[in-house]
């Protein structure tokens, strides 16, 4: 079994994708948010790109009869029209089960759709980082965490959850990786309590500056749920 990892959605290419297992990360917020929303009871999520994009699908499926809300961002805000903003503290149970939930993000629904190359598309955040870790270690096949950034950069907090989740592996099985998969591992083993690293990230001070301070803690929060997201079809369920 291989590791290796990219740094933002704008390195994504397709022959380091390819025929692997790829986790998608943006603990925050948006895999936070599509893991919590299934989590909750949410039939499927539904990662578009754009606002228009976002309305015309919702309208579609109200049209078959779906019960659908529409979720997500644009500059860390919620978007008008939309049901929800990106805070995973919004889709509760009472909110999302059984409903398709269409989310339109900057950076995680982007990486999410520029994944479609790869063998597996998994969705991984600190929330069901363990989670995630035990289903490689069962699936047993080369894997490259896909880190979603920020703005096509490189993110503190994408990282060492990358981090969080290759160490959890690296406990049972021995990997070959990639040098930013050691160093995502290595600034994990030593900064494990993920807040203190990632308060001076840059979405971090975003978030906080939005007095978004719950968001950041339950998005730091290490394995709440086991459940594993999975992108197939252009829906995500539980694998
Ligand atoms: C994104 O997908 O860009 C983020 O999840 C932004 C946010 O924190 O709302």
């Amino acid at each position: 079994m291989k590791i290796d990892l990219i740094i933002s959605a704008d390195y994504i290419e397709e022959n380091k994708i390819k025929d692997k297992i790829v986790v998608v990360i943006d603990m925050l917020r948006a895999t936070s948010v599509i893991t919590t929303a299934l989590k909750n009871g949410a039939k499927c999520v539904i990662p578009i790109l754009t606002v228009d994009e976002a309305f015309d699908k919702a309208k579609k499926l109200k049209d078959c009869g779906e019960n659908v809300v529409l979720g997500g961002e644009r500059r860390a805000l919620k978007i008008e029209g939309f049901d929800f903003s990106n805070s995973p503290l919004e889709y509760a149970q009472n909110k999302v089960l059984n409903k398709t939930v269409i989310l339109s993000t900057t950076n995680g629904t982007r990486a999410l759709n520029l994944c479609k190359k790869a063998d597996l598309i998994l969705i991984g955040s600190m929330i069901n980082g363990l989670a995630v870790s035990k289903k490689l270690l069962e699936l047993n096949k080369d894997v490259v965490f896909v880190n979603a950034g920020t703005n096509g950069e490189f993110s503190m907090d994408d990282f060492i959850c990358a981090g969080y989740m290759i160490d959890n592996i690296l406990k049972e099985k021995y990997c070959e990786m990639s040098d930013i998969a050691k160093t995502a591992k290595y600034v994990y083993e030593n900064n494990t309590d993920i807040i203190s690293f990632i308060k001076n990230a840059r979405h971090f001070e975003v978030l906080t500056s939005l007095g978004l301070q719950d968001d950041l803690n339950y998005c730091c929060s290490k394995n709440l749920t086991d459940i594993v997201p999975i992108f197939r079809n252009n829906n995500i369920d539980i694998l």
